[in-house]
């Protein structure tokens, strides 16, 4: 069983599947180059991370959190290079999953392909929350007011009362409409854009592209401006000291919670990052895949990491960061009266925010029916999954799933929550992609090919650990001893970004995991001489999981529980894998389908 368990798909029989000059298997049109892919990639990058959750970072961490986008770049670019390799050796759809099979087995890849659901599905509701915030402040100002037991949720409403919270909440748990007992109380937008983005993507990809790409050159234009005027006004106005705010003690310091306000933010931060990665389901609709799919990875993470990092000190320079304390639109907040003073601006980047969330929905649930698809051809899930519309060419069984996926829980969900469950399980994933590079074989470089360079771990990597430790101890003497004392992720100072992260000395037993799960990878590093990037990105999202809640943890793990109850259910049995091999058992010398085990 524990055989089975691991069994591993041969790069040769996934690319024996996917392969057709002008269609990728299952008959999806190849129709997008490098410039599609990279516009996919800020489609998917840039929504709700920079234009909702942005202000809660900067709160946290004052200008400090450009050092956190930095650090999450860092670990993101690590992380693409590892997917372009992946997918310059594997191109078809699947993404993380697909590598997982050719990698870790059946098992990690069934575990893969079941976090992502939080990825794509359950990101996406986070993304239609925010749309629909942005979309109703929006027609406030065109002066069509929606009542607001219409645009919010009914968690929300309810935790607000219970916790006497945001009084628009309040207000609509109080003035609902009745339904016998049952208060009406549902988010109408963001269960209306879900409904039209699942029509589009179930229309076709071509017709998705064209609106896809049309919608990226809006954003990019919008936030262009936001820079260019945000930062213009920020030296001519003379509020450049935002960047040095007093802390607590009034000293002037560009992280005002030290760095423990700054690691608070890591969800948000991570979240604005998520949606590089989607370029790589797309593998079996580009034209070139092996050259552009990398390219197009690494490009959107560039401009999308430039662009944060504009956008926070603009941010932090022309408001105190104090001030974002509850603001759900901190690019639009900036050009308030009592700030930059820039009433038109208001109402671009209100625009703005609805085009740019559009696109995030758009491109993830794109994603999601690939996955799924690629999961129903290995048998990991029933056959309707991987069905193409005749006429659209599209996974359209799996595109309503998904929208079903998005649009049900809008209506039991509220943002928070989503949000920290989206960011553990695409971390998981990232990991696991990182991990896979490194049990791959390597292999010679092939012209017009993307390959990872080469730099041989062995010294450097030990070492690299090492000083971070040293480090860690010159900072806070206490750090390693406080680790097994204290629990930073229920430290409300901590969280709350008023002790800093040494100070806090974390404690949790994900810390505890991370430096030992640091050392005895430098061990085996320096046996197996493991190749330095994919090492780098594994050791910087292992870091950045570290960030992340007990009651985060303990929701993933549930989530994963339950996945592996379906795959003893129903992938273990009916994996083509495991038919293959019975049908090699029953008859050893008779060959059907795909030779999976052999080779
Ligand atoms: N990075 C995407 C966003 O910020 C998920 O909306």
């Amino acid at each position: 069983m524990a055989n089975s368990l691991f069994r591993t798909k041969k790069i040769s029989s996934i690319l024996s599947e996917g392969s057709d000059d002008s269609h990728g298997a299952g008959g999806l049109k190849r129709v997008l180059n490098v410039r599609d892919l990279t516009f996919f990639g800020i489609a998917a990058i840039l929504g709700a991370g920079s234009f909702s959750s942005l202000g809660t970072a900067v709160f946290h961490g004052g200008p400090g959190v450009v050092l956190l986008f930095v650090i999450t770049a860092i670990a993101c670019a690590f992380t693409a290079f590892c997917y372009s390799e992946f997918a310059s050796r594997i191109p078809v759809a699947g993404s993380a999953y697909t590598y997982a099979y050719a990698s870790f087995g059946e098992l990690f890849a069934w575990v893969i392909g079941w976090a992502l659901i939080m990825e794509y599905s359950i990101g996406n509701i986070y993304v239609a929350f925010s749309w629909s915030d942005y979309f109703t402040s929006f027609m406030d100002r065109c002066s069509i007011h929606i009542p607001h037991w219409l645009s919010t949720s009914y968690v929300e409403a309810k935790n607000a009362v219970a916790s006497h919270g945001n009084p628009e909440d309040i207000d609509a748990w109080n003035n609902a409409p009745l339904l016998g007992s049952m208060r009406i109380i549902l988010d109408l937008p963001a269960l209306l854009i879900n409904f039209l983005i699942t029509y589009l993507v179930y229309r076709g990809v071509k017709e998705s592209r064209n609106f896809s790409n049309a919608m990226v050159m809006i954003k990019l234009g919008v936030v262009a401006l936001i820079i260019i005027i945000g930062g213009y006004l920020v030296f001519s106005m003379g509020t450049t000291h935002n960047w040095m705010p007093p802390d607590d003690s009034g000293v002037k310091n560009f992280m005002p919670n030290g760095f423990g306000g700054v690691m608070a933010a890591v969800s948000s931060v991570f979240f604005a990052y998520i949606g590089f990665d989607a370029v790589s389901v797309l593998a079996e609709e580009s034209k070139n895949p092996q050259r552009d799919l990398p390219r197009g990875m690494v490009l959107s993470l560039v401009i999308c990491t430039v662009i944060y990092i504009l956008l926070t000190l603009v941010l932090t320079g022309a408001v105190n960061y104090r001030n974002f304390d509850g603001v759900g639109d901190p690019l639009a907040f900036i050009f308030e009266p009592q700030n930059l003073n820039v009433p038109w601006m208001q109402l671009s980047v209100a625009i703005c925010a609805v085009v740019a969330m559009t696109s995030v929905l758009l491109v993830f649930q794109m994603g999601q029916p690939r996955i799924w698809m690629s999961m129903s051809r290995d048998g990991l899930l029933p056959p309707v999954f991987q069905k193409i519309h005749p006429k659209y060419k599209t996974p359209s069984f799996a595109t309503i799933i998904t929208g079903l996926v998005v649009g049900v829980p809008i209506l039991f969900t509220d943002k928070t929550f989503v949000l920290d469950f989206t960011s553990i399980a695409t971390l998981f994933a990232f990991v696991l992609v990182c991990g896979g590079v490194l049990l791959i074989p390597r292999r010679e470089k092939e012209q017009g090919r993307f390959h990872i360079p080469f730099i041989n771990g062995q010294f450097v990597f030990p070492l690299i650990v090492i000083g971070s430790m040293l480090m860690a101890y010159s900072l806070s003497k206490n750090y390693f001893t406080n680790m097994f004392n204290f629990d930073f992720s229920s430290n409300k100072d901590y969280t709350e970004g008023k002790i800093s992260f040494m100070d806090a000395a974390t404690p949790n037993i994900s810390l505890i995991v991370f430096w030992f799960s640091a050392l005895a990878l430098s061990g085996i590093t320096f046996v197996k001489k493991y190749s330095l990037i994919p090492l780098m990105g594994l050791i910087t999202c292992m870091y950045l999981l570290t960030g992340m809640t007990k009651s985060n943890w303990a929701w993933f793990l549930g989530w994963l529980a339950i996945g592996l109850i379906l795959y003893f259910l129903y992938g273990y049995k009916n994996s083509k894998l495991a038919k293959a091999a019975e049908s090699e058992m029953a008859n050893p010398t008779s060959h059907t389908g795909p030779d999976f085990l052999k080779e």
